[in-house]
């Protein structure tokens, strides 16, 4: 069998219209599926999942918060294309990516009769095309999914990769399943209705890219930053497929999270204890996910700083950029670091009782560490105290 690249590749279509869409190609040993990615794409979206996934029916599932706006035109171009769509759509908060959601979405599904190759589209936040990625997964053990992400951070991360489940009472994402999809369909122009702080939390997870993979990207990223901002069609899209085109890599590389996937935790040992520690705290004041990404990647940087691993140039450049992205650089409301510790200790990451961080070295590099001193851990905490 021919040697399959493990980059990912940029891919020929036999018509024009599909040629023309910017795709990165994930390749897995045994799946693989592109990533489209183009503003005005989601007119395309019936054509592309005909195209891969023929059948009479589909399952469109929704983010209450786009249904009647995106959700809308996916339906009509899902029904142009010959589909007969379920489409229901869902509430979304972390309180509510939760197995009762997954019951609730399961019920429409087999309330519908929705079959064994009927495409299930699962169109949001990551809330939502984790949580539909999980029903998809379980419905008659598995029928075929199409991801359509909606906020920046489900384009660059969520979306990509496999990784779909809900959250229990005791933690996050503690449920789950790897479940491919046989689809992605990007469609930036959906972020117009996107508010500013999500698109800003989503950018915390582009510059978690480019600290673990991509100079170049970072460089790319700090002088395109006011573009990005103001959502420049050609920016947007740079963004997004060089970004979609890391997450591939390092999911190629590693699908399961054996290795060299768990880099993409870079900020997130801390950012997961931010957002566990927040969970009696008022919506309006807690930190959002990416919010606590931003904090979680100071605190990192600032114990590679103090173990001698990396430059205090590189921990002010990054405060400097996530500054400018309008993202946290110093949390005024942060529970007592005896605490944070403690929800460090019952991350699903820790093994053996060792916290696992991800640290960096200089930009484009990080590597993994689990024998870091609690004492140098808990300086780190009192570091991004305000
Ligand atoms: N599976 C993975 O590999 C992976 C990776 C990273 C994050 N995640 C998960 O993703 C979730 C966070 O996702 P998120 O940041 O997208 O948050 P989210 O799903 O909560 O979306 C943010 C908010 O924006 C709304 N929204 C979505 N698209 C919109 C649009 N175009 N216009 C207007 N409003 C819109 C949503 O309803 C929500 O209120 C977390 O639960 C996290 O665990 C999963
Ligand atoms: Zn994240």
């Amino acid at each position: 069998m021919p040697a399959l690249p493990n980059h990912p590749v940029p891919v020929q279509r036999p018509d024009a219209m599909l040629a023309a869409m910017p795709t990165v190609e994930v390749i897995l040993p045994h799946h693989r599926y592109e990533v489209l990615i183009q503003c005005g794409a989601l007119d395309q979206l019936g054509p592309q999942v005909h195209d891969r996934l023929p059948h009479r029916r589909c399952a469109l599932i929704l983010d209450q918060a786009i249904a009647t706006t995106h959700g809308r035109q996916a339906a009509d171009s899902l029904r142009g294309a010959g589909y007969e769509p379920l489409v229901a759509d869902f509430a979304t908060s972390e309180p509510l990516k939760s197995l009762d959601t997954v019951a609730a979405m399961l019920s429409k599904l087999a309330g519908d009769r929705i079959e064994r190759k009927s495409p299930l589209v699962a169109m949001g936040g990551g809330i939502l095309t984790d949580t539909a990625g999980f029903a998809a997964a379980c419905w008659l053990r598995g029928v075929p999914l199409v991801m359509v992400p909606t906020t920046l951070l489900s384009m660059v991360d969520a979306a990509v990769g496999g990784k779909v489940g809900v959250n229990l009472p005791q933690g996050k994402n503690l449920v789950g399943a790897f479940h491919q999809p046989s689809l992605v369909l990007i469609d930036p122009n959906v972020l117009a209705t996107l508010p500013q702080r999500e698109l800003r939390c989503g950018l915390a997870e582009c510059i978690k890219h480019a600290i673990i993979r991509d100079p170049d990207l970072w460089t790319w990223t700090s002088e395109n930053l006011e573009r990005v901002l103001a959502l420049d069609p050609g920016a947007m899209q740079t963004l997004i497929a060089r970004n979609v085109a890391i997450k591939a890599a390092v999911v190629m590389a590693d699908e399961r999270e054996a290795g060299e996937r768990a880099h993409l935790n870079f900020g997130h040992t801390f950012a997961h204890a931010i957002e566990a520690a927040q969970t009696s705290t008022p919506d309006e004041s807690r930190y959002h996910h990416g919010e606590a990404v931003a904090l979680g990647m100071i605190a990192a940087t600032t114990l590679a700083v103090l173990l001698d691993r990396a430059d205090r140039g590189m921990l002010d450049e990054l405060i400097a950029l996530l500054d400018r992205a309008g993202l946290p650089v110093r949390a005024d409301n942060l529970a007592p670091t005896a605490r944070l510790m403690e929800l460090m200790k019952l991350d699903k990451k820790v093994s053996d009782d060792r916290i696992r961080l991800i640290l960096p070295r200089c930009i484009g590099e990080v590597e993994i560490d689990d024998s870091v001193p609690t004492r140098w851990i808990e300086r780190a905490w009192d570091s991004i105290r305000a």
